[in-house]
């Protein structure tokens, strides 16, 4: 992102693709380069953030389709200019958990709204802010679904949907992954972890 001198790292893919137990791996190790880090997330990386995360994960009933691209841009915009867009300019690396794909991804792949009026909005809330590298960590959903089944956590709005909404949402990563391939790695998420750290390490140690 053109606006400070740190570096913007998302991860994205499918619930249950790993992208958490990536971004710490990559946090470890960035910290022992000597840089400073910041971990984040959306929905839900800033206190108003935290607000509208539990009524789009927690809602019981119908939200409007065009109501939760709302919901999730209003969480991006207060997100990029409170947390990320600071602690770029203080030349942090921010390790963030999913953006605006996923926005492009799941609201989506609903089929009721259009891929690219969403991520005209996403962009419209974060200022045309766009990371530096995003990995896509891709798996097939039915291999994302044991993980989930096995980690014994209760299933949100989105985890809830079904099998075919998880093809949806994973071609339409791969799709993103492919119109803007500068921006993206995408990592096939059934390898081993550290196999799948190491290359988000080179790739990373590239732009540090
Ligand atoms: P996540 O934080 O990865 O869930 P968990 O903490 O359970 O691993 O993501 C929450 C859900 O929000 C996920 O199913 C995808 C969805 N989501 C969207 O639909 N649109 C968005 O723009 C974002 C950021 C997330």
């Amino acid at each position: 992102m053109s606006a400070g001198r740190g570096l913007w790292i998302t991860l994205e893919g499918g619930d249950g693709s790993g992208k958490t137990t990536q971004a710490g791996l990559l946090e470890e190790w960035l910290r022992a380069q000597g840089r400073t880090t910041l971990r984040t997330r959306e929905p839900g990386g800033s206190e108003v953030g935290v607000l509208i995360r539990d009524i789009v994960l927690h809602h019981r009933g119908d939200i409007a389709p065009r109501a939760e691209a709302l919901l999730y841009a209003a969480d991006r915009a207060h997100h990029v200019a409170t947390v990320v867009r600071p602690a770029l300019e203080r030349d942090e690396v921010v390790i963030q958990d999913r953006y605006l794909d996923s926005s492009v991804a799941y609201q989506g792949a609903g089929r009721v709204l259009d891929a690219d009026e969403v991520r005209g909005l996403s962009l419209w809330a974060a200022e045309g802010a766009l990371p530096d590298l995003t990995v896509l960590l891709d798996l097939d959903p039915a291999t994302a679904r044991r993980r989930l089944d096995s980690a014994d956590k209760p299933f949100d709005r989105l985890e809830a949907e079904r099998e075919e909404f998880h093809q949806r949402v994973r071609e339409s990563f791969l799709a993103l992954a492919a119109a803007e391939p500068e921006r993206f790695l995408v990592l096939d998420a059934a390898q081993d972890p550290a196999v799948i750290a190491e290359a988000v390490q080179a790739r990373v140690a590239a732009l540090l």
